[in-house]
């Protein structure tokens, strides 16, 4: 595949990615913060699913950079309200995708609605708009459908074991509890530096089948 896909995520000493399914996370440390826009940096696409861009109140831009990665939001429907902050914030073009219907009444200036699934997606991204790096910042369920089409290589972690979100229904980064998961996605650690924030670790893996 001529593109690649990473995602990063904050992990608490429970595996879990946030208190409860729809209370913002926020970063676990300024030093998290400073990560997550460094690899925003190397994007030329970011996605994260319609639960995150509301939760986390998101504009997607990358501060003190001429060159704005793509802005994409994943929703099922399509149920956009047109307050949410990416559609108020100066940034690059917004791209949304919507899986289970064919058309939407939600029109914005400077936003392309796309419809079908994450593979076609991403490969629209490659081909037209010359994206060549898509970062996932969230949520759990995206994540999720990122493994079950076999498109994720690279996941980055904020190991925060100094923090405990709590919640039987707090998600993780591959989505809620709710069905099976086939099949074992496996991936080798390639980098592991500690933050600077106490206790704190900063993950890389790789797939292990780079043959996608
Ligand atoms: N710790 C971290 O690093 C981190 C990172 C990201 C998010 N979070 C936290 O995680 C929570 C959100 O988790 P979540 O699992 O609910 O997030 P999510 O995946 O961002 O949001 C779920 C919603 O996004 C849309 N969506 C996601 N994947 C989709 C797909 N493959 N196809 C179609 N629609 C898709 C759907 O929207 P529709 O309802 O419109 O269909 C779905 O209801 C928040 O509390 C956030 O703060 C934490």
């Amino acid at each position: 595949m001529a593109f690649t896909v990473s995602a990063n995520f904050a992990i608490a000493a429970d595996g879990k990615i946030s208190s409860d399914p729809h209370r913002p996370s926020g970063w676990t440390s300024a030093q998290d913060h400073q990560r997550l826009l460094e690899l925003r940096r190397n994007a030329d696409a970011i996605i994260v699913g319609r639960g995150t861009l509301c939760a986390d109140n998101m504009s997607l831009t990358v501060p003190n950079q001429a060159r704005q990665p793509l802005r994409c939001v994943v929703s099922r429907h399509g149920n956009f309200s047109g307050d949410e902050k990416i559609f108020h914030s100066h940034g690059g073009d917004i791209h949304l995708l919507v899986t289970d219907a064919s058309s939407s009444d939600f029109t914005r200036d400077g936003v392309t609605l796309h419809f079908g699934n994450l593979t076609d997606f991403f490969h629209e991204l490659h081909r037209d708009q010359g994206a060549q790096h898509i970062h996932c910042e969230g949520g759990g369920m995206l994540l999720r459908d990122l493994l079950d089409h076999d498109l994720l290589d690279t996941l980055h972690l904020t190991w925060a074991a100094h923090t405990l979100f709590g919640g039987t229904n707090a998600p993780t980064i591959s989505g809620l509890a709710d069905g099976k998961f086939s099949p074992s996605r496996h991936f080798s650690l390639v980098e592991m530096i500690e933050s600077g924030a106490d206790g704190e670790i900063f993950l890389t893996y790789q797939r292990n089948d780079l043959t996608k």
